[in-house]
């Protein structure tokens, strides 16, 4: 059995792109994976228990119980991506291989920025890694897994599979080892689905395109992002939370400004500040799937949740950076 982690950007999604740094942690979610069989090289995704949790996504269709064959063409975009990411990681490790039945259990929706597909792809490997013996640590594991995560992100940073792979909290910046940060508090998220499918794909070539049309503005965004992640370093780890809310307020707008937010994430980031949240941002990709409200305690979970909820948007609380 492997398992990869679920993960919210917590400060800084697309300046990691461009070499700036960001903060992730890890949700208690994510996916599992077991070899099942031999009679054949197939994967299967299931739809875990906890995902429901998001029906109004509409994504369940995408992700749950698809079966397919890693030899044969399929039809359906996302399970051709999810073929072409099986046969990739597949062809990472020596030959010959032996026919391999993959059943992957997901509980984390598709499109969300939740990082699903890297958290597929490190449960993935390291079910792979336990058939052959193989024994790699967190870093080996994500850095083998990205050959599955190219598939469906082109040109990822890496952020989710460390994140999946290691779990906690920590900066990461392409290249360098992931940094882990001694948060004092666990800090408290209420989750919210915009009910928008999003494609981290199209928002990373949106901001390229701006990047090429205006390099200086774009470069000062995140410049301006990545001063965030560090001061939001420093305020995890002197447990100010009032402090590190404020700065995902400021990284929300900076993240309007690279036109990735919607409205859904627009409106919902302000229903959740009225609602006692301490700050509020989209996380991951945007141009829908998922955003972030921090929460002093869970009273005020209940209540941001509730808010939410009544305006038509799912959401659930976790304590993020659970699992390193
Ligand atoms: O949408 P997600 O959960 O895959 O997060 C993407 C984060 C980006 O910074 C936008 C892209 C990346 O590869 O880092």
């Amino acid at each position: 059995m492997g398992i990869g982690h679920g993960k919210v950007i917590l400060l800084g999604e697309h300046g990691v792109v461009y070499g700036r740094p960001a903060l992730a942690a890890s949700l208690g979610v994510g996916c599992r994976a077991e070899v099942v069989g031999s009679s054949s090289t197939r994967i299967t995704i299931e739809t875990g228990e906890r995902q429901r949790a998001f029906s109004r996504a509409g994504n369940d269709k995408e992700l749950g119980c698809v079966e397919l064959s890693a030899d044969r063409e399929s039809n359906a975009a996302q399970q051709e991506s999810l073929r072409k990411a099986f046969v990739a990681l597949l062809n990472s490790y020596e030959k010959p291989l032996p026919d391999i039945e993959l059943r992957i259990t997901s509980d984390l929706p598709g499109g969300a920025g939740l990082g699903c597909s890297a958290a597929m792809g490190v449960a993935a490997t390291r079910a792979i890694d336990a058939l052959f013996g193989l024994n790699r640590d967190a870093i080996e594991v994500a850095d083998a897994s990205m050959a599955w995560e190219r598939v469906f992100h082109g040109n990822p940073s890496g952020i989710d599979s460390a994140m999946a792979a290691r779990g906690g909290i920590a900066v990461f910046r392409r290249g360098i080892p992931l940094q882990m940060v001694d948060a004092k508090v666990l800090p408290l998220m209420v989750i919210g689905h915009s009910g928008e499918s999003a494609s981290t794909r199209s928002m990373v070539e949106r901001v390229a395109r701006q990047h090429a049309q205006s390099p200086d503005e774009l470069e000062a965004i995140f410049d301006a992002i990545a001063e965030l992640v560090s001061q939001g370093r420093v305020a995890l780890e002197a447990a100010d939370l009032a402090a590190f809310g404020r700065l995902m307020d400021r990284n929300q707008q900076l993240l309007e400004r690279l036109k990735v937010s919607t409205a859904n994430l627009q409106e919902m980031c302000e229903i959740c500040r009225a609602a006692y949240a301490l700050g509020a941002k989209l996380t991951g990709g945007g141009g829908g799937g998922c955003m972030i409200a921090l929460v002093a305690d869970e009273q005020d979970s209940i209540r941001v949740i509730n808010a939410l909820k009544k305006r038509g948007y799912q959401a659930f609380a976790a304590h993020v950076g659970v699992g390193g």
